[in-house]
């Protein structure tokens, strides 16, 4: 049955009338206007949480800025995207975030609002070393040490590589909890990771910060598939980007459907030098709303072994118990096929 049509409520952005069905919020209004607006913890495939505040806008007669991913447009509204309270607020949390996190990977349009609020991370200082291997998750609430104000605060620490699927590379974390998010009721229900600690010291753990593989980590990848910084990434992108070999302009996106089940998830495969070396799955898709499974996300692997038995192990390394290969020889009779 169809939903009843929504009333349209009406509101002023930057003194323009701007018509919006009800229940949508300010950033569907500001879209919906074209206003570039930055936005780093909102996913249209997740509940917004709130955490960033880049998005904030000037609503009149609220005392302080509002975060327009989150705020429902109401009727005669009037808001103002680009006064100067907004943009310094803007600039300050991409500041702060730039002068602690590398943000070298994150995508195109976080280096544009970079630019464009000129964002001046260099005035904090120069970096504090990196934390060893680990150090980071042993901080405890209230236990933090007193900078001494010489060095600008960071989050680096070397990258965590506890299995063959993804790594977590925590020197590019901005907090903005979309792998919880993820992780938890907006798509797999497993409630792996969470925020651990407070204030400068919060970052993303597994309980009691034991390894992927001791976690309750089901490998689905869909905290990778929403993680806008690379600090969640593939295995085979990392380390072909550690040897120098990783080429996004060389790569080919290919679009088909996921040949694992009859769920029929679209999958987008990655190909670079006749080899998928990553896959996802679009945020749009009506059925997968970007998110996947082990099989749909990692699966890939079995394509690329040539040979049918090489196949065979692979599928069954991914806990699939009949891959190809079986099918191959139970078809056909033949165990060496
Ligand atoms: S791979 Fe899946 S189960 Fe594991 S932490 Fe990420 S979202 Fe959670
Ligand atoms: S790991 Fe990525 S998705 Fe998770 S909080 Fe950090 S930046 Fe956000
Ligand atoms: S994008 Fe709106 S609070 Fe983060």
């Amino acid at each position: 049955m169809l939903a009843p049509p929504k009333r349209l409520i009406d509101v002023e952005i930057d003194g323009e009338t701007v018509r919006v069905p009800e229940g949508a919020t300010l950033l569907d209004a500001l879209r919906a206007k074209r206003v570039d607006t930055p936005t780093l913890c909102y996913s249209e495939n997740l509940t917004p949480v709130n955490a960033c505040r880049v998005c904030v806008v000037e609503l009149e007669g609220s005392r302080t800025l509002v975060p327009s991913c989150a705020r429902k447009a109401e009727g005669g509204m009037q808001v103002a995207t680009d006064s100067q309270r907004v943009r310094t607020s803007r600039r300050m949390v991409l500041e702060f975030l730039a002068s602690s996190v590398d943000l070298s990977l994150a995508n195109d349009d976080v280096r544009r609002w970079i630019s464009d609020y000129g964002v001046d991370a260099e005035r904090y200082g120069e970096q504090a070393a990196p934390a060893p291997l680990g150090e980071r998750d042993t901080r405890h609430a209230g236990h933090h040490h007193e900078p001494d104000g010489t060095r600008a605060e960071t989050v680096a620490q070397p990258v965590k590589v506890d299995n063959d699927l993804y790594v977590r590379d925590y020197e590019r974390c901005i907090l903005c909890y979309k792998c919880v998010e993820a992780c938890g009721v907006d798509a797999q229900n497993t409630f792996a990771i969470a925020v651990a600690g407070r204030g400068f010291d919060a970052r993303i753990s597994t309980e009691f910060d034991v390894t992927l593989p001791d976690s309750a980590c089901v490998y689905c990848g869909n905290c990778i598939g929403v993680c806008p910084t690379g600090a969640l990434m593939f295995k085979s992108e990392h380390d072909m980007r550690e040897g120098g070999t990783w080429n996004e302009e060389a790569q080919t996106v290919t679009e088909t459907i996921c040949p694992y089940c009859g769920v029929g998830c679209d999958l987008e495969l990655h190909v670079q030098d006749n080899e998928i070396v990553k896959v996802s799955s679009p945020l749009d898709n009506s059925i997968t709303s970007g998110h996947l499974c082990i099989k749909g996300r990692f699966g890939f692997q079995f394509v690329q072994n040539r040979g049918p038995k090489d196949a065979d192990a692979a599928a069954r390394g991914l806990g699939i118990v009949e891959g190809p290969a079986d099918r191959i020889a139970r078809d056909t009779g033949d165990p060496d096929a």
